[in-house]
């Protein structure tokens, strides 16, 4: 059976307040499989997540994406979150007014999911003291991170783009992070070999062993430079720094 893409990027170019940030990226990720982003900071991977998921200041001035196979190029936000498609920021809001609790169980509610496995999943995610305050207020930086990834723990989208789910979390902390981000990937526990596909951004190599990155592409000035097996890509990225990526990238322009 022919293995279905479950996101293409064809040549796509957007910009943001008239600023081209992303040029020509083409992008595809297979059903089943979870890609890494490396990059320097201000590189675009930020900026790319954005733009798939649809936010409004992301402008596609050339290009498609393709989401299943259906161009989604000029769909808003929530029909690409209707659709299946979701994102833990980078940064993600603090939302006065609106507690963690009330989206969880809008989101429960919504997708019929059982009272007992919402509060599991709490319980799996050490936010049983946090689920009753403001959407990330007062949230650590390691809390916040957890926060983002229970709220899509509960709404089970079929295509999770996480935007540095490690970052600020402590050592002893990134066990759990991970077993979380398992969890979202193979959440057919009776199959965990088979995932849901999705892209994470990481700076650190400590993700590596805690999950399946099935590859990694790495980013240069809004650019896709390199793609490949990420442990291989990491390892040459650690003992030699990004030189080497703008090196080839230049030689191969
Ligand atoms: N509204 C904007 N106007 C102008 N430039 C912007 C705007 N938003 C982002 N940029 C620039 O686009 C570039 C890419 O930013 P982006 O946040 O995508 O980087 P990143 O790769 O995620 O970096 P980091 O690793 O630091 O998170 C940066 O140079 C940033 O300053
Ligand atoms: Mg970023």
């Amino acid at each position: 059976m022919k293995q279905q893409n479950v996101l293409e990027l064809r040549e796509l170019c957007v910009q943001v307040d008239g600023k081209e940030l992303l040029h020509n990226i083409n992008l595809t990720i297979p059903s089943g499989e979870v890609h890494a982003i490396f990059g320097l900071n201000g590189s675009g991977k930020t900026s790319l997540m954005m733009a798939i998921m649809g936010y409004a200041k992301y402008e596609v001035t050339n290009g498609q994406i393709l989401f299943e196979g259906k161009d989604i190029t000029d769909m808003d936000i929530t029909e690409r979150s209707r659709l299946g498609i979701s994102i833990a920021q980078q940064r993600p809001p603090t939302i006065s007014g609106v507690k963690l609790r009330d989206v969880i169980n809008y989101t429960s509610t919504h997708n019929s999911r059982k009272l007992s496995d919402i509060d599991r999943i709490i319980k799996d995610a050490h936010m049983e003291n946090l689920i009753d305050r403001d959407i990330n207020r007062g949230l650590s930086g390691g809390e916040i991170k957890r926060s983002e990834l229970l709220q899509l723990l509960v709404l089970q989208p079929k295509f999770s783009m996480l935007d540095e789910p490690d970052s600020g979390v402590d050592v002893e902390s990134l066990g759990l992070v991970g077993e979380l981000i398992n969890k979202l990937f193979s959440s057919n526990s009776i199959r965990p070999a088979k995932r849901k596909a999705g892209i994470i951004i990481t700076h650190s190599g400590n993700m590596l062993n805690h999950i399946n990155i099935d590859k990694a592409h790495v980013m240069l000035n809004g650019r896709i430079g390199c793609t490949g097996n990420p442990h291989i890509i990491l390892e040459r990225i650690s003992k030699c720094g990004y030189e080497e990526c703008i090196r080839c990238m230049q030689e191969g322009a």
